[in-house]
Order: structure tokens, then sequence, then C-alpha cells
């Protein structure tokens, strides 16, 4: 679909890229990655000809992009930036159409494709007439991306475009782009210099250094082969960046408080006093999860203060495993609007992620984050 042969590009004296041989397969989410500098955003650019390189060839679905026009070969390529680049002064429609119109798209055309894009993401039509500012950081995010897709090019470019959003919102755009990329069967090109979002969502993700590719590779390969040192430190650095978030291990609290299924609601009411917790664990016979009851389903509920718990215990609550991800964990306390998520290794109860966890583990990441930049 992509195809570079030892292209370079120069600026004067200052050599960016140094003979890159790339093949993007139709239909892949490939990252580039490497650090600040290395030519990953020039890499992009020579793909829809905003720049043209000093030496080699590139192929954009087999034809030598030198000789096709610059603005036909952009109509099928999406690009999406870092500063998302909205117009402030359009409305979400009007920016999503900008390239229809351009196109020549007749009004009824445009509007069914915008609302057919909206829906992709999940946002409600009324989002059309709303001015960028009035959006969320991933709202804008996903208008950038809904404009980029518009008139449906088979390749997407994205360079680093969930920089500067908060880990549970870039999370979920990192879903909803492996999700658009199955489902709509684009070549995605993604920049990004975080290795965990690279080893997240790539199929291929392709290493630079100082204008040179230094291994392209599937994330499990290049876990578990890495080509040289640089490749190894660069994972080894990332991965235990500051900005990451933790397991869940990390961030549960090990104080739980659970009681056995045959006790009575008075005893387990009296119980959450004493402990001042507002819910309790249920255990089974043989002492394994079997679900919790929170003061809130009590008052709720209309029980005798002689029945039984088991009963009345959400069995349905969603658990983690203490080795999961804490931010898979707060993504599942939001969407189920969940104040306390048990935690659970085999039928054990383990812990407890509560929203203070959660409000803990993002503020040190915040905090690291700024520290860091
Ligand atoms: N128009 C330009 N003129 C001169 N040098 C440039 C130009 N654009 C980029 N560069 C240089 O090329 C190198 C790679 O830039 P870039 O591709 O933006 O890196 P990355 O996106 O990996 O951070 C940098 O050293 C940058 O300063
Ligand atoms: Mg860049």
């Amino acid at each position: 679909m992509v195809r570079f042969e030892n292209v370079h590009m120069s600026y004067g004296e200052h050599a960016v890229l140094k003979g890159i041989d790339l093949h993007i397969e139709p239909g892949q989410l490939a990252v580039l990655i490497g650090p600040s500098g290395c030519g990953k955003t020039t890499t992009l650019q020579l793909i829809n000809r905003l720049i043209t390189p000093t030496e080699g060839k590139i192929f954009v679905n087999g034809r030598d992009i030198s000789t096709v026009d610059p603005v036909e070969l952009r109509r099928g390529i999406g690009y999406v930036i870092q500063e998302i680049g909205l117009f402030p002064h359009m409305t979400v429609k009007q920016n999503i159409e900008i390239v229809p119109k351009l196109l020549g798209w007749d009004e009824q055309k445009r509007s069914a494709r915008s609302k057919e894009l909206l829906k992709l993401v999940g946002m409600e039509e009324r989002y059309l007439d709303v001015y960028p500012a009035k959006l969320s950081g991933g709202q804008q995010q996903r208008i950038g991306l809904l404009r980029a897709l518009a008139v449906e090019p088979p390749i997407v470019l994205m360079d680093e475009p969930f920089g500067a959003l908060d880990p549970i919102t870039r999370e979920s755009l990192q879903d909803e782009i492996m999700t658009l990329n199955k489902k709509l069967h684009k070549t995605v090109i993604f920049v990004t210099h975080d290795m965990d979002e690279a080893l997240k969502i790539a199929d291929v993700i392709i290493l630079m250094k100082d204008g040179n590719i230094v291994q392209a590779a599937t994330p499990k390969e290049l876990l578990s082969h890495p080509a040289n040192e640089f490749v190894e430190s660069f994972i080894g650095k990332q991965r235990q960046a500051v900005g990451k978030l933790d397991t869940v291990r990390e961030v549960m609290s090990a104080r739980v408080v659970c009681a056995p299924d045959d006790t009575s609601v008075v005893e387990a009411v009296d119980l959450m006093r004493r402990q001042r917790v507002p819910s309790v664990f249920v255990l089974n016979k043989e002492g394994g999860f079997d679900g919790q009851i929170s003061i809130k389903d009590i008052q709720s509920f209309s029980c005798t203060g002689d029945e039984m718990i088991s009963r009345l215990a959400n069995k349905q609550i969603p658990t983690v495993h203490p080795e999961g991800s804490a931010s898979e964990a707060f993504k599942i306390m939001m969407q189920e609007n969940i104040d306390e998520l048990p935690v659970v290794d085999g039928d054990r109860v383990v812990g407890i992620v509560t929203r203070r966890s959660m409000v803990t583990s993002l503020a040190k990441v915040v905090w690291q984050g700024e520290a860091h930049e």
C-alpha cells in the first residue's frame, strides 16, 4: 500500500532521512516511533507529497507518487495532525465537510456523511452545530479524525494525535482507532513517541533513530527479539516511563471487608458501619468471591433485616485481576458507573479499586508527566 525505496531527505547539509526502505501492507496499522527529531513527521509528509524526497522513490497503491497529481493523491490520504487543527470559527459540521465541499458534494450528501461519521465515534447529531471550543479534548480529536475520514480515504496518516489527552481519554481513542482500522479496513500510519501506545495498537512497529529505521517488527517480535541495544533501551526506558499507569495491584487497597453469604442484612449493615465502608464482598461457602452488596443496594431493596445477603448480592459486578492494567480498571469503573471494583485472583478477593485510587493514580501521572516534559 505504501512503499519507500531508499528514500533520503535533506535540508541543505542536514540529512534528515538517510535511506528509508519501508513496506506497509493494505489494512495494516503501522506505528512510527522514535525519539524526537528522528524523522517521523518528515516520513509522513513525504507520503502525501507535502515535501519531496531528495533521493529515492515512494509508491502509494503501486504508483510512484512523483507521477501523481498531489491534489489527487491527497484525496486518497486522510491526515490528522498533532494540534488537531480544527477551525475555531467553523462548526463541527463545517469542519468535517471541508473536503467534501471542495469536491462539490451537495448538501444532502455531505449532511448524510457527517451524521454517519459522528455515529462512528459514538457522538450525537446535536454536536454538528457546535463550535470546537465547546468540545472536550477527546471530542475535538475525534472530529479531527472524522474530518480526515470524510471522503473515505484508504490511507490515514496520524501524527501524534493523542499526545495532549489525559490517559483515560487516550486509551478509549486508541480502542476506537483499532476498531476503525479493522472495521473500515483503512491502512493507518500512526506516529507516536509512546511505546505503550505503539505496543497496544500496532500491527507493525517501525522504530526510527537519526533518520534510519532501526527495526520494523510486530509488537511481539520487538519485545522478544529487539534488534539491538538501542531498541532494548528504548523499550525499557519507555516501559518504566513516568506517565505510565500502573497495574491494578499497585493502585488497589488490600483492605477488603468480606462477609459469608449466610450473613443477615442487619449483620452486614453493622459490619459496614463498624469498618466504615460503603459495601462488603460476599463470599460463598468455600470462601470464594460471590458478589458485592452495598449500603445503597440495601436501602433501595425492600428487604427484612434477617434476610440473607446472598439473595441481594450483586453477582454481575465486573472484577479485575491484580496484574491487569489500572487504566482498564478505571475505564470499567467510569463506563459502568461503579464506585468500588473488586480485585479477584482465581476466586479469591485480594483487593479493591476505589474512585480514590483512581484520582491518586491519575494525579501521579499528571504530576510526573508535567515534571518530565
Ligand atoms: N523544513 C525543515 N527545514 C530544516 N530542517 C527540518 C525541517 N523540517 C524538519 N527538519 C529537521 O528534521 C529533523 C526531523 O524532523 P521531524 O521529522 O519533524 O522529527 P520527528 O517528527 O521525528 O520529531 C529534525 O532535526 C528537524 O529539525
Ligand atoms: Mg513530529
